[in-house]
């Protein structure tokens, strides 16, 4: 087992400097104006991929969602989905450098190229998806990009589990081991985004 080093940012006692980043903040300070390509697994209503597109100079960002109710997807906003389809639509409609892929994720990962800038997963935050999600996304950030994703957490919330997923945490942590990383990025809010550097 490794001994992790953990980064937790706006926490300035760890890292001194480096208040308030996001993944796509510090992708934002790490790319700056390069041209970078990227991947969202779990796009829901768009908010957080609008946020991408305005901060990052993306050549093309692969917005992955199949938008359908499955059984073994118990998040809170399945409910909504169609009411969020209209919403990503409406919201993501400005940007042309977006191309959607309406497929599960394990469909979509044979799609998208293998040279990606980085990878953020929010899909379904089931351990057995997490985990699967990670061991099939991880091949297509290129070495030097960030692969990372949300909900980063501890433990399980008070609102049904919605606002907590240690199932998250344990597939990251066994990602971590497989992999030899020492160094985990993690952003200290509600809903963390959880990161690393591909070495
Ligand atoms: C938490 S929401 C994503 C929120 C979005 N990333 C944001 O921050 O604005 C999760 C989304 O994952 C999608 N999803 C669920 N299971 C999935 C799967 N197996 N593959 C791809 N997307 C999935 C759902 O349809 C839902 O829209």
């Amino acid at each position: 087992m490794n001994t992790m080093k953990l980064i937790l940012h706006r926490e300035s006692r760890i890292e001194p400097g480096t208040d308030g980043k996001s993944m796509v903040d510090f992708m934002e300070d790490r790319f700056g104006n390069d041209t970078i390509a990227g991947v969202e697994v779990g796009v829901y209503s768009g908010a957080h991929a609008r946020y991408m597109l305005n901060k990052l100079n993306l050549s093309k960002l692969y917005l992955v969602d199949p938008y359908v109710k499955y059984d073994e997807y118990r998040d809170g906003p399945s409910e909504f989905l169609d009411i969020a389809k209209l919403e990503a639509h409406r919201r993501l409609a400005p940007y042309t450098n977006i191309e959607w892929i309406y497929e599960m994720s394990d469909v979509a990962s044979n799609i998208v190229p293998c040279d990606m800038n980085f990878v953020y997963l929010d899909a379904n935050h089931d351990y057995h998806y997490t985990s699967r999600d990670i061991s099939m996304w991880y091949p297509h950030v290129i070495v030097g990009g960030i692969f990372g994703g949300h909900d980063y957490t501890y433990s399980i919330g008070t609102n049904n589990n919605r606002s907590g997923w240690p199932s998250v945490k344990q597939a990251v942590d066994e990602f971590l081991d497989k992999y030899n990383y020492t160094e985990l990025h993690v952003t200290n809010a509600h809903n963390p985004d959880w990161y690393v550097i591909k070495k």
